[in-house]
């Protein structure tokens, strides 16, 4: 056995000719802790002894335990089956090569041994290797985390639906039930991160104006201002640094995480039955008109609707918190145009254009048109008008603007009350302008 320093990779050679593992352990020294076996039986024995090694690079020509029938071996046993396997061979035929792949291998190097050949590779599996356990890794740990959100989810819905059903009155069920996930989701986004929770409703917000511009059906844009408000739904989980610094300087672990988020975002929600439309949005919430977007480099009409629209918007958003200032529009407005195409789908400009009209970051309560007034919740009456949207304070809608509110829809206020706590305020058409009925 040869050993240099002890954070280095380990690689078991395993070859009868002694000459074979000679020129190994000379290409390989400098960068590696090295072991070898002459036989299978040395091999498994060295194997239960010693500290697994990260690689095995394996002769197929052995006298009594051939190379394949050493590596089927390996592969069953779980204490070395996810042990990358190299096979060195003489043999160039398809046969020999589909044989060894069928018994585990992931690779080969012909004989003659190339030096450079052979440190490419080696280095090629260690890393294909170390990203395998990283991913295996963040998938147990997604695993759990949905686990956990889901439980902590399930039971605050349960409490709201205790609330609703503790009122008898007649509802759409589903609705209510979508609704109330998306608000114990979105709540938790809040507590998690103000600036993710801000920027999530202002993207719903935006996709909302699109999808209406483009005169979507209702329930599409439903769905995609549920998928607004969840599309980082994936980054809960993830650490402060990974929230806080900027996206384009992220490297390594860091970025496979943040590029994962569209993903994990998709998991949780499709966890939830009544949620099961907007999932897909989410996945595709990074995706760009020409392919380089991630997590699966969709294009074009791969991407859904909702997807395009949300990544449009969180685009937008982000470039309004980039560009503070009266010229904010303008500025966007250029950056927009000059993704159209490229990470947009052109056919979005219009109504791209039309929602930064619409924009209004935190619109000022004082900016009533002469035609409208503020009033508080508990003056709401049958046939007033909306002038805006009622939302509940985590984004939920549960008026639409331009409403007259009847009996049903007073009851829906007030079954919303009693489950999601709402604005104080909000906006009617003065009744001196109510069009006569
Ligand atoms: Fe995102």
């Amino acid at each position: 056995m040869t050993s240099t320093s002890p954070v280095q990779p380990s690689i078991l050679i395993i070859d009868d000719v002694p000459e074979n593992i000679k020129i190994l352990l000379r290409i390989l020294k400098d960068d590696y802790e090295l072991h070898y076996a002459t036989s299978g039986r040395q091999a498994l024995s060295l194997l239960a002894k010693v500290k697994k090694p990260d690689l095995i690079l394996l002769d197929v020509m052995m006298p009594e335990m051939d190379g394949y029938e050493l590596c089927a071996t390996l592969k069953q046993d779980p204490e070395t089956g996810a042990i990358p396997v190299i096979f060195i061979t003489a043999k160039l035929d398809a046969e020999s090569e589909t044989q060894a792949l069928s018994s585990g291998a992931v690779d080969f190097i012909h004989k003659p041994i190339n030096g450079e050949v052979v440190r490419a590779r080696v280095r090629l599996h260690l890393k294909l290797d170390q990203h395998a356990k990283e991913l295996h890794i963040v998938n147990t740990e997604l695993t759990e985390w949905i686990a956990i959100l889901k439980n902590r989810v399930l039971k605050q819905t349960a409490l709201i639906r205790e609330k609703i059903e503790a009122s008898h009155q007649q509802h759409d069920r589903r609705q209510n039930s979508s609704d109330a996930i998306v608000f114990v989701l979105a709540d938790l986004l809040e507590q998690r991160d103000q600036r993710l929770s801000k920027h999530s409703r202002t993207v719903a917000s935006l996709a909302v104006s699109m999808a209406k511009a483009l005169d979507l059906p209702w329930a599409q844009v439903e769905e995609i201002r549920h998928a607004g408000l969840l599309h980082d739904i994936g980054l809960i989980g993830s650490s402060d640094r990974l929230l806080m610094d900027n996206v384009e300087l992220l490297s390594g672990a860091d970025a496979a995480n943040y590029r994962a988020h569209p993903i994990r975002g998709q998991k949780t929600i499709d966890s939830f039955e009544e949620l099961k439309g907007i999932g897909c949005h989410i996945r595709h919430h990074h995706e760009a008109f020409d392919g380089s977007g991630f997590p699966d480099g969709l294009s074009g009409k791969e991407i859904t609707v909702g997807g395009k629209i949300i990544h449009l918007a969180s685009f937008m958003e982000n470039s309004f918190v980039q560009f503070p200032g009266k010229d904010a529009k303008y500025k966007v407005s250029r950056k927009v145009a000059a993704g159209m195409g490229v990470l947009f789908d052109p056919t979005l400009s219009a109504a791209a254009n039309l929602a930064l009209k619409e924009l209004l970051i935190d619109p000022p309560v004082t900016h009533q048109s002469p035609s409208e007034q503020e009033i508080p919740f508990s003056d709401l009456r049958v046939g007033m008008v909306l002038t805006r949207d009622l939302y509940s304070i985590n984004g939920v809608l549960i008026v639409e603007r331009g409403t007259r509110l009847t009996t049903e829809s007073m009851e829906n206020i007030r079954r919303h009350q009693l489950s999601i706590p709402l604005r104080t305020v909000t906006y009617i058409q003065k009744m001196n302008s109510l069009p006569h009925p």
